[in-house]
């Protein structure tokens, strides 16, 4: 490791390894389970998520004391705000202790996840306990049939509601909604959930539908713009932007100009972000991806079970990001047609 953080700027604090495009590595999503107890069509598709669907086995999960590992090697290379998806990240087993062991890296300053918020009503303290600090719930829809529409499983959306409470009385407050919109299934009820959420401090962010990987049929009339987005709940309640919180968040923000609070918009299709994009994914079997819509990862369980040092696995992660020119988003069609892009539900959000 000493070489790498020597060539780097030495300690940690500072850290700052750049890409082709002169972007530097600071988050890390690490995604802990492919499987997911909701068939969102946008995301996993029952008929192609369905019964003779081969997830991961057990053994080819990283474990967590691997996770752990590579989050500290990823920490000491500049990473600074960690994020654990799925899947469902909650239905991996002992989740709490894998939080654990995140939160106590030196140097990682935001520990947050997110979640179909399902299982949030009963596991809401124990993530808190461990140290998860932010949490994001996806959620759709609160009108039940489209919720269910939008998930395509028995679920209540009231669960989901349930959950986000249990969140707050942990003092996981204020949480991050995410409402993925996709065109004639949930833009009615843009204005429903808009009301919901304001006034209670949380966030909800409205992302446009997009094209990540192979199966969910995506089309670009199935988009609603941001732009169309913002009209509908500016015509009730009138809105004024507000500045990024950091550079290269993907979320633009607004608020409410009666006081109700914030909301976001993640407008990758039709307002990409890859410019300051500064995301690193890991798969919950350690392959690393340098974009959502990749169409081939590294291979980081290979170093780590071959016995490979810290210092190796660092080098090995800094050439893979010096490396990096991803932009998906900017060239969209244009970028590696044909060719397999890995699925959402293995890559994480
Ligand atoms: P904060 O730390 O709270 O700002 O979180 P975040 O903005 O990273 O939010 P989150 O992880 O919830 O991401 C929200 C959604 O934005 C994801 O579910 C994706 O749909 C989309 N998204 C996140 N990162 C990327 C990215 O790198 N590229 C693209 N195209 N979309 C992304
Ligand atoms: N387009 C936009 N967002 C998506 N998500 C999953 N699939 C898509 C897609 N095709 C979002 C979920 C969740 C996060 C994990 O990713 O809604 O908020
Ligand atoms: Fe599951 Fe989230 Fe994908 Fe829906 S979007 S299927 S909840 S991983
Ligand atoms: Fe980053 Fe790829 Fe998303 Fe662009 S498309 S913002 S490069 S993850």
């Amino acid at each position: 490791m000493s070489t790498i953080l020597q060539s780097v700027g030495g300690t940690h604090d500072g850290v700052t390894i750049t890409d082709a495009l002169h972007r530097p590595l600071r988050d890390l999503r690490i995604s802990v389970t492919d499987r997911c107890n909701f068939r969102c069509p946008y995301c996993m598709p029952k008929e192609v998520f369905g019964r003779d669907w081969a997830f991961l086995p057990r053994a080819e999960l990283l474990s967590f004391e691997e996770i752990v590992r590579l989050a500290r090697v990823f920490v000491t290379l500049g990473i600074e705000k960690i994020r654990i998806t799925g899947g469902e990240p909650l239905l991996r087993r002992d989740l709490p202790k894998l939080i654990a062991g995140i939160a106590r890296i030196e140097g990682a300053r935001d520990l947050t996840l997110t979640t179909n918020g399902a299982l949030l009503s009963r596991m809401a303290d124990d993530l808190k306990q461990a140290g998860l600090q932010r949490l994001t719930v996806s959620l759709d829809a609160i009108d039940e049939a489209v919720f269910r529409a939008m998930s395509d499983v028995n679920i209540a959306a009231a669960r989901v509601l349930d959950g986000i409470d249990a969140a707050v009385a942990a003092g996981l407050h204020p949480i991050k909604v995410n409402m993925v919109v996709k065109r004639g299934m949930n833009d009615h009820c843009i204005g429903a959930m808009a009301g919901h959420f304001r006034h209670t401090g949380h966030i909800l962010r409205f992302i446009e539908y997009m094209d990540v990987g192979d199966s969910n049929g995506w089309r670009m009339q199935d988009v609603v713009p941001a732009r169309e987005i913002i009209d509908v709940v500016e015509n009730e309640w009138p809105l004024e932007p507000i500045e990024r919180n950091y550079p290269g968040e993907v979320a633009t923000r607004y608020r409410y100009r009666d006081g109700g609070g914030e909301i976001g918009m993640i407008a990758s299709v039709t307002q990409p972000f890859c410019r300051g994009c500064t995301r690193s994914r890991i798969t919950a079997d350690g392959t690393f991806y340098t974009c959502l819509f990749a169409t081939r990862g590294h291979d980081l369980r290979q170093l780590l079970r071959q016995g490979a040092n810290d210092g190796e696995i660092s080098a090995f992660i800094s050439s893979v990001w010096r490396g990096r020119s991803d932009r998906y988003s900017e060239i969209r069609r244009g970028a590696g047609i044909g060719l397999p892009k890995v699925e959402m539900s293995r890559v994480g959000g």
